[in-house]
């Protein structure tokens, strides 16, 4: 079968076209690097011409609230009317746990246009969404820091090894079209703040962790459970020090 993966380049792209390809399929890395760009339409429908399902795990160059807010939609947009031109079977996204929970935080919202549009748009679909990559720690670090340290929430967080995510895009995207919403989590609940001190002091990073119940996420607020499935989810296999164990290997 013919599945193109729209960010196949990327962190999860590139992982879930091995996958498919392992699995003999006919899997199109598709991206700006490759000639094929959803925003401008560059590409697009010769990319698509032949294909059962596209699967996006695309992501915006740049965070800034209106750019992603820009990207999402117009990529969407495009990928959904040239899927149904081109009679595309089933569109499968990659959106994030909560993205509905955290409505004063730019990404989130974006990522909430993006789904509302991939169900309105007539062409069957499954939206996965994943909490937070391991791979993804060391930039929450970054993001939480103040005067030199970093701070952070003491809200549940589940985050889910890279590898987790393609597998379960790729399983998706082989079976038929949910037209609903799938959530996706690693295998551990702890609270943030604690899994990044974790991540820090395996790294050898000596920065310190404050620990602060009203800090921020990425500029959002979020409470006890916004980072985490709060129904049924599925749950990815490979733990925190088995991640971390990999890293250092
Ligand atoms: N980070 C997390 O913890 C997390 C959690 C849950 C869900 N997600 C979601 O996971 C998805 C994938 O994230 P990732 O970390 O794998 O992304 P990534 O590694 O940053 O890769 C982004 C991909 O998007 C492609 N891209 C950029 N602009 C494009 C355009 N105009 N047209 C087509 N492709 C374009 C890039 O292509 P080039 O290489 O050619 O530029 C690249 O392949 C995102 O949608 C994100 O919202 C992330």
């Amino acid at each position: 079968m013919k599945i193109v993966v729209i960010g196949g380049s990327g962190l999860i792209g590139a992982k879930t076209v091995a996958i498919l390809r392992a699995k003999g399929h006919e899997a199109v890395a598709a991206s700006p690097r490759n000639g094929v760009d959803s925003v401008t339409g560059a590409g697009l429908n010769e990319a698509l011409r032949g294909a059962q399902v596209v699967i996006d795990v695309s992501n915006a160059p740049s965070w800034a609230p209106d750019d992603v807010m820009a990207f999402f939609r117009a990529s969407t947009t495009n990928l959904v009317k040239a899927e149904a031109a081109a009679g595309v079977k089933h569109h499968v996204a990659l959106s994030v746990v909560g993205t509905d929970r955290m409505p004063d935080n730019g990404y989130f919202l974006a990522k909430v246009a993006q789904e509302k549009l991939i169900a309105e748009s007539g062409v069957p679909y499954s939206i996965v969404r994943a909490t937070q990559f391991l791979e993804f720690l060391g930039g929450i670090a970054d993001a939480g820091m103040q005067d030199g340290k970093v701070h952070l929430s003491t809200g549940q967080f589940q985050p889910i090894a890279a590898d987790d995510v393609a597998a379960n895009v790729a399983d998706v995207a082989l079976g038929a079209p949910l037209n609903g919403i799938v959530d996706i989590a690693g295998p551990e609940r702890a609270p943030l703040h604690e899994i990044v001190a974790r991540y820090l002091k395996s790294q050898g990073d000596a920065r310190e962790v404050v620990v602060d119940p009203k800090a921020t996420y990425f500029g959002g607020t979020i409470d006890e459970d916004s980072l985490v499935p709060t129904g049924d989810a599925r749950r990815g296999s490979i733990s925190l020090e088995q991640w971390l164990q990999r890293a250092r290997a």
